[in-house]
């Protein structure tokens, strides 16, 4: 076989046998096809598109370029969720523990965040002597018995995903759906959960920036999926606006107690109502999706839910006295209001650029190498719809540091306030197939 063919033959339009395409991905990986001819390929893709079938191939190709995690000596469906990212998206930290409390078991595989995109190793990180370097047999052990682990990503988790995902994005075929789809699906395959449900985001704070451009996105993954032998749905959901209130390490951490105390904020509670029930129905462990949330609603009116994240933060190594005491998470040394310059309803709050503003604080990685302070960030005391008086804190700014002024720009930049406006929807629909 030879690669210039493979490629000629997607730049025509034609459809890459199995052969062809585990061909491709073993060469990449092994340094045998070099850059220059897979960078080809891909523009090709972007402009020709992949078949379902392809897009399968492709995505299993990339899950046997490395490393997958073996989950069989856990007890149980394992269903996991995986968001495509967002700002102040508290889900994850929400749903471990709510979802475990059920006796679903969750064993999570996360990484930490780049950019104005939160990690959940990171958040967790918030709360003192909280890790995730355990070894695998640690962490199935820990599921077994507690319902609930969180591991660091393995090294070499889809290899063939990492440098492909590095070529696209200094040859501009980043955007193209059989390449996000089967990017995100391959780590999610590896990382060995029998079940997914997916949070697809759409608005300024997602890579998807149209419904319509999400709505495909989750196509395309929930087919990978489903062809790919892991039950697979979709949500999509609004991320116009940061999710909840908190966006910041030790501050998401609180956000996400007070949610399992049934105390949270409410987009917030009801995407993870939505997730959390999709999660449970998966799994097997209720008859309809509203006997699903009852039983979730259940864990946390009864405090299950909040003692299994207690067990949670014990089980590695974490002080697990933060749910009572959430003060003892890192408090950042000033809080600075943001008031509104005048009257009306809050119109937009640009998740994206608020997020941003979030890391020039500290709260997020500007590079790979950044240190991360877990006790900044923002709290939002409007949200879009809300009305607000001339003098009304718009934000409460969390920082270590007195002068916040380019933070300050970037926060009345980004939030608009208008005569009129209304909440957006949060839950734009699902796709199962
Ligand atoms: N996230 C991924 O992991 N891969 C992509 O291709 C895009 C977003
Ligand atoms: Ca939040």
């Amino acid at each position: 076989m030879r690669m210039v063919d493979l490629i000629e033959k997607k730049r025509d339009g034609k459809e890459l046998t199995t052969e062809e395409i585990n061909f491709i991905i073993q060469g990449y990986t092994q340094g045998e096809i070099p850059d220059y001819q897979v960078s080809a390929l891909a523009m090709s893709i972007f402009f020709k598109d992949m078949t379902e079938r392809e897009r399968a191939d492709l995505t299993m190709a990339m899950v046997h370029s490395g490393d997958t995690i073996d989950l069989s000596a856990i007890e149980g469906v394992k269903v996991d969720k995986h968001s495509t990212g967002g700002v102040g998206d508290t889900t994850t930290l929400v749903l471990a523990p709510l979802v475990a409390a059920l006796d679903i078991p969750v064993a999570k595989m996360s990484g930490r965040g780049l950019g104005h995109t939160g990690g959940t190793i990171d958040k967790l990180e918030a709360i003192a002597g909280f890790h995730v370097e355990i070894s695998k047999d640690e962490f199935v052990d820990l599921v077994n018995r507690s319902k609930i682990a969180v591991i660091g990503q393995s090294g070499n988790l889809t290899p063939a995903d990492k440098k492909l995902y590095a070529l696209r994005d200094v040859t501009a075929t980043v955007n193209s759906i059989p390449l996000i789809a089967s990017s995100i699906m391959s780590k999610k395959i590896a990382a060995g959960s029998d079940a997914i449900v997916l949070d697809v985001k759409t608005g300024a704070g997602a890579f998807m920036k149209t419904v319509d451009d999400a709505k495909q996105l989750a196509h395309a993954m929930v087919s990978i999926g489903n062809n790919v032998g892991r039950k697979t749905m979709a949500v999509i959901s609004d991320m116009s606006q940061p999710l909840g209130l908190a966006i910041g390490n030790s501050l998401e951490v609180k956000e996400a107690i007070d949610t399992l105390r049934g105390q949270g904020p409410k987009d917030l509670e009801e995407l993870c109502m939505a997730l959390g029930s999709q999660m449970v129905f998966l799994a097997g462990k209720a008859d309809s999706l509203e006997d699903a949330e009852e039983k979730l609603q259940e864990v946390i009116r009864n405090g299950k839910a909040l003692e299994k994240f207690k067990e949670f933060i014990a089980n590695q190594g974490g002080d697990a006295s933060v749910v009572d005491h959430p003060e003892r998470l890192p408090q950042a040394q000033y809080l600075i209001e943001v008031p509104a310059k005048q009257d009306g309803v809050v119109a937009e709050i640009v998740a994206d650029e608020i997020g941003t503003a979030a890391m020039l604080l500290g709260a997020g990685r500007a590079t790979k190498e950044s240190e991360i302070d877990l006790a900044v960030g923002l709290m939002l005391n409007k949200k879009v719809g809300d009305a607000v008086k001339v003098g009304d804190s718009l934000v409460t700014i969390h920082a270590n540091r007195e002068d916040v002024a380019q933070v300050l720009e970037k926060i009345y930049a980004n939030i608009h306030i208008a005569d009129h406006a209304e909440a957006p929807v949060l839950i734009y629909g699902t796709v199962t197939e």
